[in-house]
């Protein structure tokens, strides 16, 4: 197959993005459920139809091992095939998950023959003897037997993906281990108690075991430098049949904050270090946010130059404005809620996910709350879509400016723009409603862009320059290809108070500084 362009992130105006067809692409996404991709006439009938109108422009979709190789060495690609198809069809992109050795710190999708021979393929062990539903990261045949299946797909996605859907691939999903900081397995323990591997001493500067080098943390440094490594031989073996941009997620490092009871060795935060050196293919670690502090996690996740990509996220009303600090706050690459297709179904379709899973995957339960979600993620959608060529051209001077709630007890923000301060005064939040948030574009010396929710403006001069500003002129309207249109002038009652509500609008303001 030619593909005159592969996809790929490189720098652009300073800041890590994602180009496809050698444009500039933000993922406006979602993440079907887990199952959903395993059927071709259930994604048909129970998953297009519900994403037709949220304005979304990729698809998250699982490819699961099980299937493509249900036999040793014998593959099937067929659930490959019609997401290929579909995804033309509907005119969206997709990022694969490769559901391999590891899920959700388990090994659940790796196919029957290899559940079935536990000798061969051995599972890690607790401290005290028994084991976890994990396969050891130590196990040197089946990480040979995943980075083979994973080479073959990405083989067969460059014969096959001519119309080039496929934009990302994530190895793996919610790498780690439960249950225990480490592995115990005879072959895991020998290499714990010998002296650290080279590469290892030589990044951290320490030498020795682990125990003595990492104290009280070894064990997730010991299984962060397994999972990696494991991961990077089966995204470089992917890349070399097609280099696709890659990455991997994380189930967040959360409360009681010890290793094992959240995935040891993922890719939180605290293992980005060893994650980054000994995974160069990936080109980024994503974090899954249901916590409530989904702004705070974005940040954080673009610290030590990584470039944001939530390709999970809680799905309630608040997902709207956190796409947009995503993609105008953070510069990041896409956003993609979980479970998409539940936002437009009626609520007694939906297969709600038991208390119990919930409870083990550690998940806030506020996080799958969806009323209101599908218009309030929509309109944000399509207004980000359209923003998207202003922000290229304003974001090299600095004249975007995004901002949010991010602790209940803020009461707002004050944005320190050219010539001009803006303050916004946030609105209590309201159950079911989004956070208070937007974005500025500062279009002229005196001329802004809003939008915004759950908020009131105000402008003033700068502090010292003993002028006054006078809001001359106010618009409600959309912004399209040839600029700002208004719908209505807002003067009189409306214009005494600037105001944001739920659903975000755009203002276009004029100033003057008397
Ligand atoms: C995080 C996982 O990565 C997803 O695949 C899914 O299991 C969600 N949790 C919860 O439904």
């Amino acid at each position: 197959m030619k593909i005159k362009q592969l996809p790929e992130v490189k720098m652009f105006q300073g800041y890590h993005t994602l180009f496809v067809e050698g444009e500039p692409y933000v993922i406006l996404g979602g993440e079907i459920h887990n199952s959903a991709a395993s059927g071709e006439a259930y994604m048909e009938e129970e998953v297009w139809p519900y994403l037709r109108d949220l304005e979304i422009n990729t698809v998250v979709a699982p490819v699961y091992w099980e299937c493509i190789e249900p036999e040793l060495g014998a593959f099937d690609f067929s659930t490959v095939d019609y997401l290929l198809e579909q995804a033309l069809r509907e005119n969206v992109r997709l990022v694969l998950l490769w559901f391999g050795l590891w899920k959700n710190a388990e090994s659940m999708y790796v196919p029957i023959w290899m559940k079935r021979d536990r000798k061969k393929y051995f599972h890690c062990k607790k401290e005290k003897g028994g084991e976890i539903p994990t396969i050891s990261p130590f196990c040197k045949e089946a990480v040979e037997r995943d980075r083979e299946a994973f080479a073959r797909l990405m083989a067969y996605l460059k014969e096959q993906d001519s119309s080039q859907r496929v934009i990302m691939v994530q190895v793996e999903n919610e790498i780690g281990l439960l249950g225990s900081e480490r592995d115990y397995s005879p072959t895991a323990q020998e290499v714990f108690s010998a002296e650290m591997p080279k590469e290892v001493r030589e990044e951290f500067n320490l030498s020795g075991t682990w125990q003595g080098a990492f104290g009280e943390d070894a064990g997730e440094y010991f299984m962060a430098w397994a999972f990696a490594k494991a991961v990077e031989e089966i995204a470089e073996a992917g890349k070399k049949e097609y280099p696709l941009p890659m990455y991997t997620n994380a189930w967040l490092e959360q409360f009681p904050w010890r290793a094992g009871i959240y995935p040891s060795g993922g890719p939180v935060r605290k293992m980005f270090r060893m994650w980054k050196f000994m995974a160069p293919s990936l080109f980024t670690l994503a974090p899954d946010i249901y916590v409530p502090m989904v702004p705070e996690t974005m940040d954080m996740y673009t610290k030590q130059n990584n470039p944001l990509f939530v390709p999970e996220v809680r799905k309630d009303a608040a997902c709207a404005v956190n796409a947009l600090y995503a993609v105008f706050g953070c510069h990041g690459i896409g956003f993609s809620p979980f479970g998409i297709e539940e936002l437009s179904m009626e609520p007694e379709k939906i297969d709600r996910i038991p208390p119990e899973v919930m409870a083990a995957l550690n998940i806030d339960p506020a996080a799958f709350e969806v009323e209101g979600s599908a218009e309030y993620l929509k309109r944000s959608y399509e207004l980000i879509t359209k923003l998207l060529p202003l922000y290229y051209r304003l974001r090299p001077a600095g004249d975007v400016y995004a901002f949010i709630r991010k602790d209940p007890r803020e009461q707002g923000t004050v944005v320190r723009a050219r010539g001009y301060d803006v303050q916004f005064d946030y609105k209590r939040k309201e159950p079911g409603k989004p956070e208070a948030g937007g974005v500025i574009f500062q279009l002229e010396d005196h001329v802004f862009l809003i939008a915004g929710t759950m908020c009131s403006i105000t402008f003033h001069s700068k502090m010292g320059s003993g002028k006054t500003a006078e809001l001359i002129r106010l618009e409600e309207g959309a912004w399209e290809s040839d600029g700002f249109r208004p719908r209505r002038i807002l003067n009189g009652d409306e214009k005494m108070f600037v105001s944001c509500k739920d659903y975000i609008v755009l203002y276009r303001a004029e100033l003057l500084t008397v």
